[in-house]
């Protein structure tokens, strides 16, 4: 099967930029955001970030007008019936995620593949909410979706090769490198990345050092493009305690028991860049 027509459900960070990097190569889109308002906000946002694009040399200006007529912003669900590929990028829940795929497995076509960004949660509970496991899959980008160049292509024991091999195409497609997963909490980079984030708020607790020196240490001493307090602000703290939680509760590793800390910081808000204020603050 060609994918022509690709859609987007979740206006937040990952959404909007899956759905940028998509309509830059080529795919027309349907963004799904539950209020008119924010898929129209995420379209306004979409231009904003080809304009810069643009303005640093990267992008043609006929390739940033090309690429936003591709895009189309809607509310209703039922607006994903005639796209060729779905990839979900909601909230990090579970429940929210069910819920959704038992409806897109009711209004897409019985060949579409459903696919999840999520980034630990099991991607076989999701295809069972569904008449079609064989087409459900994870297709896990980065942050930022434009800029990172991995996807991992979540594979869990229900897909058929078919729809691994379509999602490494669609991946392929919009210039990214993928690699095939076992649907096991974090996948690669999370499980690998995410003890070292909680590890770096833990030393911030025990008062070994700020915020601002521990990043710098890890960039200075490890060649890191940026400490692990910035990368926590930039994927959201919400996100990234969603993701410890989750890798508990599948291996009760200490090591993926979040921070005091981190839990405190998300109860009052502090969300990190998309909030104003996470481990720096972002308002001025
Ligand atoms: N932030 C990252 O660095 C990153 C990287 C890769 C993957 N992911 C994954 O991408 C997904 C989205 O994360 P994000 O960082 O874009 O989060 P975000 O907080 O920026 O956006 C979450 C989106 O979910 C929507 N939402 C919230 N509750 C909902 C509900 N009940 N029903 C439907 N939609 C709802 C919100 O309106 C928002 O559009 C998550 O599964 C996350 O694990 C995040």
């Amino acid at each position: 099967m060609s994918i022509k027509r690709v859609g987007i459900v979740g206006s937040g960070i990952m959404g909007s930029g899956i759905a940028e990097t998509a309509a830059v190569h080529g795919f027309e889109v349907v963004l799904r955001s539950r209020a008119q308002s924010t898929a129209d906000g995420m379209v306004a946002g979409m231009e904003k970030s080809l304009a810069r694009q643009v303005e640093k040399g990267k992008l043609p200006e006929a390739e940033r007008e090309a690429a936003l007529a591709r895009v189309s912003a809607v509310s209703d669900l039922g607006a994903l019936a005639e796209c060729d590929l779905v990839i979900e990028s909601v909230v990090e829940d579970l429940g929210v995620k069910k819920h959704l795929f038992s409806e897109l497995d009711r209004i897409c076509a019985d060949h579409v593949v459903l696919a999840t960004n999520t980034s630990t949660l099991p991607v076989v509970d999701l295809a069972m909410e569904t008449g079609r496991p064989d087409k459900v899959c994870g297709v896990h980008f980065f942050n930022p979706a434009p800029v990172m160049s991995l996807v991992e292509v979540v594979r869990p024991i229900t897909a058929s090769d078919d729809t691994i091999a379509l999602a490494r195409s669609f991946a392929e497609a919009c210039d990214k490198t993928p690699v095939v997963v076992k649907d096991q909490a974090g996948f690669i980079v999370n499980a690998l990345l995410f003890p070292y984030l909680n590890n770096a708020v833990r030393l911030l607790e025990q008062g070994v050092a700020s915020t601002a020196d521990i990043d710098a240490a890890m960039k200075g001493g490890c060649g890191f493009p940026m400490g692990p307090f910035a990368l926590l602000d930039l994927v959201g703290l919400d996100t990234s305690l969603a993701i410890l939680d989750a890798l508990y509760a599948e291996f009760r590793d200490p090591n993926y028991a979040a921070v005091p800390l981190l839990r405190r910081m998300v109860s009052a808000e502090l969300y990190g860049r998309k909030s104003g204020r996470g481990f720096f603050d972002y308002r001025k």
